[in-house]
């Protein structure tokens, strides 16, 4: 008889991974408040199935965090507000605190000028795009939010990483409050965190199709060899433009550092300066209450609409296959890789914080 495999991830609710997560960071002296955006938006994006930018993230946040590279009980402040245009200095608070303030903003200039655009400066890492898509998108806006990151990634036909893997996430509403259609991506083939997570679950190898190239600039799909390498921009040279222009919208906008002006490191004690973008947009100004949204849902029904290509079921519309996984998380829970769980349990006995017990281990 045959041993069955040691299980690679252990499975909790949702909630046991908040409070976790919320300890964590209260005991590295967050605010309560702070603690909690943090934690409900990286445990949304497990629920998304977007691992990712999911509570793998905090043990980078810890890290930053003991480093002293983040200014904890900051809120950042607003630096200039111009009509629709907002500028807010992070302070070097956490990204999640800095994106909840800037959104808020965000939310109360669409409402009452049609438009906002509010970009902020000198944060962190906001975690996934799509919580503060799905923010704006809930109180009715078209919204489109970018961050720039440390950078990792070498533009096209370039060797020196310059360009941080920059996402870009635009949520639209649907009919009855429910979203419709959310694009959330990194500028490259995949995120890094990716890359991570596959090595947390201790996979020898990785998708070719994830575009990671080894140490000497050679296409690879070895974990190891693609974690001492780089990403690649998504579709090539549009990818680097794409990259680019959110540098133009994020750090260009707001003042921030660009590109090499930010530290390669995201774990050490140097401030890492990053830049967001949020832009509400309120359909309503455009045309009569409701007639978007219906445009919305008739406009997926039309992309799913086209006969599925050789080898697939069905045409798939941005979002829709992180809201069936939502749904399933919802119900059976998040599994969280055993290797990760371990460092956070480590950190968690150090910090005095109690950590909750899995549902189950797949
Ligand atoms: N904060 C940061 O610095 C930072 C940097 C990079 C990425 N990120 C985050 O990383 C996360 C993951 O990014 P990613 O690029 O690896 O995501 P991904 O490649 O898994 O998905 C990107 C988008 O494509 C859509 N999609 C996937 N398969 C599809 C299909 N078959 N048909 C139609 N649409 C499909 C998804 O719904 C999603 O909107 C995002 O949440 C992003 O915000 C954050």
């Amino acid at each position: 008889m045959t041993a069955s495999p040691a299980p690679l991830s252990a499975v909790f609710p949702a909630e046991s991974l908040r409070a976790i997560g919320r300890d964590l960071l209260v005991a590295l002296g967050a605010p309560d408040g702070h603690a909690r955006v943090v934690a409900d938006s990286l445990v949304a994006a497990n629920l998304r199935g977007v691992d990712s930018h999911g509570i793998q993230m905090l043990s980078t946040y810890i890290q930053q965090l003991r480093a002293g590279g983040i200014n904890v009980p900051a809120s950042g402040h607003v630096e200039r507000e111009d009509g629709v245009c907002l500028r807010y200095n992070g302070e070097n608070g956490l990204g999640q605190v800095v994106s909840d303030r800037c959104t808020d903003h965000a939310i109360r200039i669409a409402r009452a000028l049609g438009v906002a655009v509010v970009v902020a400066n000198h944060s962190n890492h906001f975690g996934a795009g799509a919580w503060w898509g799905e923010k704006l998108a809930r109180e009715g806006f078209i919204a489109i939010v970018m961050s720039n990151a440390c950078p990792a990634v070498a533009p096209w036909q370039g060797r020196t990483p310059i360009l941080g893997t920059n996402p870009l996430c635009v949520a639209v509403p649907g009919a009855g409050g429910r979203g419709k259609w959310m694009l959330d991506m990194a500028t490259t083939t995949v995120a890094l965190g990716k890359l991570v997570h596959a090595s947390n679950l201790n996979q020898p190898t990785i998708p070719r199709e994830w575009g990671f190239l080894d140490a000497d600039g050679e296409p690879t799909s070895d974990t190891a060899a693609a974690q001492r390498g780089k990403p690649t921009p998504t579709g090539g040279y549009k990818g680097t433009a794409l990259a680019t222009m959110i540098e133009i919208l994020c750090a260009g906008l707001s003042g921030g550092a660009m590109t090499t002006e930010l530290p390669v490191y995201r774990t050490g004690g140097d401030p890492l300066g990053i830049s967001h973008s949020f832009i509400a947009i309120d359909p309503k100004r455009f045309l009569p209450p409701g007639e978007f949204e219906a445009r919305m849902d008739r406009l997926a029904g039309l992309v799913k609409a086209s006969e599925p290509a050789l080898g697939y079921d069905e045409v798939l519309v941005a979002g829709e296959l992180e809201w069936r996984r939502e749904a399933e998380r919802l119900r059976s829970g998040i599994p969280v890789p055993v290797k990760l769980w371990n460092r956070l349990g480590e950190i968690a006995a150090e910090l005095g914080v109690s950590v909750p017990e899995p549902i189950g281990r797949v």
